[in-house]
């Protein structure tokens, strides 16, 4: 897929205007605090997900520097390519929340468009990735399900919603034990739901290991070895079926009940997984050198644009935020050369550092005017 224009009215520090990409590489070049990753926030909100910045929809409407006044709206529309055939999406930010048109078809909500509009990024902001605790990586995994499987999406969040149900009501048995009793009734509901989710980590994870073995591999020109494993907060061995998985997660509810309610919440199911992440057999996030926390972060990355490549048929978008500062020119290299077949987003502050690629077009961002360099 690719985008053939992009719109924007009231968008952060864009002054309102549009662009008109290559469907191959973008390179998006300016100063440090003139707008660039303002501009593929712009094209990544279209993917229906979460700002990637964890900006909140209120955050996006221009704010007066002058001033200090907030606009009370801001719009995004997209002309892209995809199915074979041009489509179009608008994308309405107002009062803190979001809806969409898709090829003229209003919709409630701003995640109406998974599954429409497909992408990948990588931003500094990923490193953490690897770098922190295991939330970012839920976080990523559940991500990437989610443009595969929108479905995905609607699983994952009742199964939030009955966590904390259930979290709610540990709190309340130690003021009302008699509600002990209706505890089962989320037990169950969590043990099913969790079940799902587990199984689809797993397949994803798999899936994505492979993949991304390969591509580390390449990056580091063969001198190390990256694995990453799903690594479950409950034990279920290594091929579980969904039956088994809710089995041992209802067990698991129904033994932890009292140490949950002193706990007040649920310590234990897939709220709690985590995905390991070893290059050369030791921990990334513990022993990992900042270029090979940052080359592991892209190979996930680049890994899990070939699966959405290969789940609707058609490369993703590639959104690449300020990726080559700390790698060396080996690694630099690969990733360009492995840019091909596919529309490209880049953002650097200087030019040279993408000297040895076939770019496309190439935006100039200044205070947040952007302008196509045709030199
Ligand atoms: N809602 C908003 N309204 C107005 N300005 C905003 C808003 N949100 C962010 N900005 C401003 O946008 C500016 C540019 O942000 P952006 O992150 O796109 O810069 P950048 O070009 O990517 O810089 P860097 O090279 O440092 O990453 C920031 O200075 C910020 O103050
Ligand atoms: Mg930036």
């Amino acid at each position: 897929m690719y985008v053939k224009r992009l719109r924007f009215e009231n968008f952060r520090n864009l002054a309102d205007g549009e662009i008109l990409p290559y469907d191959g590489i973008n390179v998006i070049y300016g100063e440090n605090a003139q707008g660039k990753t303002n501009l593929l926030e712009a094209i990544w909100l279209f993917t229906g997900g979460h700002s990637f910045r964890g900006a909140k929809d209120g955050e996006l409407p221009r704010i007066d520097a002058e001033t200090g006044n907030n606009s009370s709206y801001a719009r995004l529309l997209l002309d892209f390519y995809s199915e074979e055939r041009e489509q179009e999406a608008i994308l309405n930010i107002q009062n803190g929340r979001r809806n969409s048109v898709i090829n003229g078809v209003q919709k409630k909500t701003g995640s109406a468009l998974i599954g429409k509009v497909c992408a990948v990024i990588f931003s500094p902001e990923h490193l953490l990735l690897v770098k922190e605790g295991p939330s970012k990586r839920r976080a990523f995994i559940d991500g990437a399900i989610c443009q595969i499987k929108p479905i995905y999406a609607k699983t994952l969040g009742i199964y939030n919603r009955a966590l904390s149900q259930r979290n709610a009501l540990l709190k309340e048995i130690t003021r009302f034990p008699d509600l002990t009793e209706t505890i089962d009734v989320w037990n169950v509901k969590l043990a099913r739901l969790g079940a799902e989710v587990m199984a689809e980590r797993r397949e994803y994870t798999e899936k994505l290991a492979k993949k991304n073995e390969i591509i580390y591999n390449g990056i580091s020109s063969g001198r190390e070895k990256m694995e990453i494993r799903y690594s479950p907060s409950l034990k279920t061995g290594e091929g579980f079926s969904l039956k088994e998985a809710e089995e041992i997660y209802l067990t698991e509810l129904r033994d932890n009940e009292k140490s949950d309610i002193k706990a007040g919440f649920t310590t234990a199911g897939p709220h709690r997984d985590d995905m390991e992440i070893k290059i050369s057999g030791m921990s990334a996030r513990m022993y990992g050198s900042q270029g090979q926390q940052r080359s592991a972060v892209l190979a996930l990355k680049l890994a899990e644009a070939e699966l959405l490549a290969e789940a609707v048929n058609e490369p993703p978008l590639v959104l690449l935020d300020d990726v080559m500062s700390e790698l060396d020119r080996g690694r630099q290299d690969y990733l360009l050369n492995h840019l091909e077949n596919r529309q490209v987003f880049i953002t650097c502050c200087d030019l040279s550092v993408v000297d040895s690629l076939n770019v496309g077009a190439k935006f100039y961002v200044e205070k947040g005017n952007v302008s196509h360099n045709t030199e």
